[in-house]
């Protein structure tokens, strides 16, 4: 967990922005799906929130989404993710929580929920699924009890997560058109605090 570890302790919020973009410069290269890799998917899944007008906010937590597959390590950046149920939406909201706002951090942490949500409320929703998405629903948890779903649907940044839930699904899609990185730091950035949380 060195990236973590790392990115857990830096000091400044331009400093930890930089450190995750590095992150999807590096181990971003690595496979998300079948079709994509991780920083093609975080930058369609982006691409579609801006497309959709989304406040950056959003836009920034589409774009940073599955920053917690990125800091699983090496060990577990491929395959075990797949095999496993690794939290990654705790662990990066958890990440992003000390420089971002919930805004930013909730949609994070939801978009998992979101899928086992949409699962349980609409019933063509599976279909559009990719296959690696199905394979990681049932490791987590597959669809809600009538409880889970009441308790999810409390939550105030529910209808965020379940946007971001919609672009991260469009986001595998081999040659869609996409800004560079670079091109969301100011955005990024316009969103950090001036001091961190904890
Ligand atoms: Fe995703």
């Amino acid at each position: 967990m060195s990236h973590l570890t790392h990115l857990g302790s830096v000091a400044t919020g331009e400093a930890f922005v930089d450190g995750l973009f590095d992150l999807f410069r590096t181990v971003g290269q690595d496979h998300y799906d079948e079709a994509v890799s991780q920083v093609d998917h975080a930058l369609q899944t982006a691409a579609l929130a801006e497309r959709d007008r989304c406040p950056d906010a959003l836009v920034a937590a589409c774009l940073l989404h599955d920053v917690g597959h990125l800091v699983s390590g090496p060990d577990d950046a491929d395959a075990a993710y797949r095999d496993r149920d690794l939290r990654h939406e705790r662990v990066g909201a958890a990440l992003l929580a000390r420089w971002f706002d919930r805004e930013v951090t909730e949609p994070v942490r939801l978009h998992v929920s979101a899928k086992r949500y949409l699962i349980t409320v609409d019933p063509g929703y599976r279909a559009g699924l990719s296959p690696s998405s199905i394979r990681s629903l049932e490791l987590q948890g597959g669809s809600l009890s009538d409880p889970d779903r009441a308790t999810l649907e409390a939550e105030p940044h529910l209808e965020a997560g379940l946007r971001l839930r919609r672009f991260d699904d469009g986001g595998k899609v081999v040659g869609m058109e996409v800004r560079p990185l670079d091109e969301y730091r100011p955005l990024v950035l316009g969103l950090v605090r001036a001091v961190p949380s904890r």
